[in-house]
């Protein structure tokens, strides 16, 4: 089997309607709530993907019962101290930096060391983001040359509450300490900067004693101890970063109209609609419903006839934050110059995507500028791309490949994309609604 995929033709119009996998976020976060519930929780829909299977692995190594048929979960949680291992545990986070990140929230208490590591690519991310809040709660961490994976975490016996400013708008971090908070005596305030809030959203429909102030950069959340989890039942709607390649790909493509289904519209992950809809594409949220604190919409699309260049206000980055290289692709189809600025963060994902979006548009031949966390877009409304473009060695981040992908099926020439396995991450479904938007007459 070939690693690579070669796309040589632009995909046909197609009126379709399609639905994709559930919401990675939510399916990492509901198997650690229901780890830490007393007793049985079941989801439905639970993506399976290898981000959520490498949480799976790990709570079952920390004795957690789970039993999975197809996309349905069931949980047997031993309450939020039930976590029971021998010395010398080694928990493997694979690719993902969510699980990676949060789990260690959990482990404030642990009576023994245990050992964190991860694949080439995680192992090459920031974990001192998440050590420095723990160490102030007095957990024990040691990591590799001080900054990364594998490290080494050891809980304490006495935990004492924090005052955390988390200023990069990285849910991770705030979402790993306020899982510290929820174990530990005290209150912990935390002045957080903007980024998903699903971790509160479950929070709150658990009845926890977290208590959040809305400010409009930052966030003011306090958290005390908590007593008790109860078992809780979740279908984790579809997730609206999977349904981003699917927007762009029709919004790019000619003549074509696609429906997502029951898609998970979050406000703080909607920023990749904001952002397209500013330059000109149509789409609409249809049926839309709130469920256990979330929202979830069908989302209709259309081709764009014209996409206007944005000058992207920063405050839509977090929103929109894992959807930025897909957002480049249509900045390179505008009448103009787009800026994003202050997006340092892209850098810091499953490979340094600033720098992969500019390498993808220069492949495309589409001028642009990069400076620190900053890229201008020098839009072409007719770009068609005839040449050769070899995708290759960008730490099988899944997100490069998936857009790699739309850009090939949209500009047109003759890609070669390699690491095909790396949907495998997030969406291991993609290629398949891929090939059935193909055949879609
Ligand atoms: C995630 C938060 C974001 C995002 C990641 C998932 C989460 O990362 O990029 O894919 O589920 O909390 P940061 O917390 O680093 O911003």
């Amino acid at each position: 089997m070939p690693t690579f995929l070669n796309i040589k033709s632009k995909i046909n119009e197609f009126n379709s309607k399609i639905e994709v996998p559930g919401d990675k976020s939510l399916s990492i976060r509901w198997l650690l709530f229901a780890s830490l519930a007393s007793g049985k929780s079941e989801a439905n829909n639970l993506l399976l993907s290898e981000d959520v299977l490498a949480t799976v692995g790990g709570l079952k190594k920390l004795g957690i019962k789970i039993k999975l048929i197809k996309n349905r979960c069931e949980v047997i949680g031993k309450g939020l101290n039930g976590y029971k291992f021998k010395p010398n545990l080694v928990l493997d986070a694979k690719n993902s930096g969510t699980f990676g990140r949060l789990i260690l929230g959990l482990l404030v208490n642990t009576p023994y060391e245990i050992k964190l590591i991860g694949d080439n690519s995680l192992s090459k991310r920031d974990f001192k983001r998440i050590s420095d809040p723990l160490k102030k709660f007095g957990v024990n961490i040691k990591l590799y040359k001080n900054k990364s994976l594998p490290l080494i975490i050891k809980g304490s016996e006495k935990l004492n509450s924090i005052k955390y400013l988390e200023n990069r708008g990285s849910a991770q971090c705030k979402s790993a300490v306020m899982l510290a908070a929820l174990k530990t005596p005290g209150t912990t305030i935390i002045k957080a900067k903007k980024s998903r809030n699903h971790t509160e959203l479950i929070c709150k429909y658990l009845k926890l004693p977290v208590k959040i102030k809305n400010n409009k950069k930052f966030d003011l959340i306090s958290v005390n101890k908590a007593k008790k989890i109860l078992p809780f039942n979740y279908k984790i709607p579809s997730d609206i970063s999977s349904s981003a390649f699917f927007l762009v790909l029709t919004a790019l493509n000619k003549n074509s109209k696609l429906i997502i289904k029951n898609v998970n519209i979050n406000p703080s992950r909607v920023g990749v609609v904001t952002i397209l809809k500013k330059m000109g594409v149509k789409i609409n949220f249809l049926n839309k419903k709130k469920y256990k604190g979330e929202l979830i919409a069908d989302i209709y699309v259309e081709s764009a006839k014209k996409i206007k260049p944005i000058n992207c206000p920063a405050n839509l980055n977090s929103g929109a934050i894992d959807e930025f290289l897909l957002i480049f692709l249509v900045a390179a189809r505008a009448n103009g110059v787009s800026t994003f600025k202050s997006l340092e963060e892209l850098n810091q994902k499953e490979s340094p995507r600033l720098i992969w979006g500019s390498r993808i548009l220069n492949s495309m031949g589409i001028k642009n500028t990069l400076k620190a966390g900053s890229i201008k877009i020098y839009g072409n409304p007719n770009l068609n791309v005839d040449n050769k473009i070899t995708i290759k060695n960008y730490l099988k981040d899944h997100r490069v490949f998936m857009a790699s992908v739309i850009a090939a099926l949209t500009f047109g020439g003759d890609w070669k994309i390699y690491d095909k396995d790396s949907i495998k991450t997030s969406f291991p479904s993609f290629l398949k609604t891929i090939n059935f938007l193909k055949n879609d007459k």
